[in-house]
């Protein structure tokens, strides 16, 4: 499928897919998305006292994991992350995204490990921060039970992939967590929460990021 690099509103670069009209990450701007949900609403409402273990649906870009390695390194959070992708992208073209230079952060090889890094394997990246990319479809994914404190799930939204907000899949979801743990995500459509909350999550509207009303969060009771 076509991949093809778009200027987002807050100056960050994300991919477009035009064959389905879908981008990676908000055209309000993919920085401003990822920080505000993934790590304000994400793995910042942890303490770094605990090690917390995330599991993202969707590594894409690799943007998410690139601000939680520096959550990590800045704020002393212990982090192991685990990401799947089923269709991951040339390593030439994430890297036109220039993350590092937005981000002004001084170490691009933390950007390139996490994509040349090889995949389904544990890879210590800091003392602090193990890895693992999964190479995989997360319908075929079969998850460790009661793992994981945190779930970033960044599927593309449901028009394009309707299947991947399905309760069948959000059930993995709520099996791989543990109890108290929580999913965030940008999508806030109506069934979604619903079926999520008749999976066993409770849960809770917040306001979105920039040009977004409201995001989701839910959390394993
Ligand atoms: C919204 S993008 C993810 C953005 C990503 N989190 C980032 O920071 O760049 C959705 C991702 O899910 C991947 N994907 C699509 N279908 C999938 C499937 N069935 N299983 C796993 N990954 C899938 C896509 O290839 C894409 O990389």
């Amino acid at each position: 499928m076509k991949r093809e690099i778009k200027l987002t509103s807050d100056g960050s670069r994300t991919i477009y897919l035009p064959e389905l009209d879908e981008t990676y990450h908000s055209n309000h701007g993919a920085f401003n998305e990822a920080i505000h949900i993934f790590i304000e609403q994400g793995i910042r409402m942890f303490s770094p006292e605990q090690t917390v273990r995330i599991f993202e649906m969707g590594f894409g870009t690799g943007l998410n994991a690139l601000l939680t390695l520096i959550e990590s390194k800045t704020r002393d959070y212990t982090i192991e992350y685990t990401g799947i992708e089923a269709f991951p992208v040339e390593f030439g073209l994430v890297n036109e995204l220039d993350y590092c230079t937005y981000l002004n952060w001084d170490s691009p090889e933390d950007f390139t490990q996490l994509h040349t890094l090889t995949w389904g394997e544990k890879h210590q990246i800091t003392p602090a921060f193990s890895f693992q990319k999964i190479h995989q479809k997360i319908e075929d994914y079969q998850p460790e039970l009661n793992h994981f404190e945190l779930v970033y799930y960044d599927a593309f939204g449901p028009r394009v992939q309707g299947d991947l907000w399905q309760p069948m899949i959000l059930e993995k979801m709520h099996a791989l967590l543990k109890p108290g743990g929580v999913l965030v995500t940008y999508c806030a459509q109506g069934q979604v929460k619903r079926d999520l909350k008749d999976l066993g999550f409770e849960v809770v509207s917040l306001p979105g990021p920039p040009g977004k009303r409201e995001m989701t969060k839910a959390i394993k009771i």
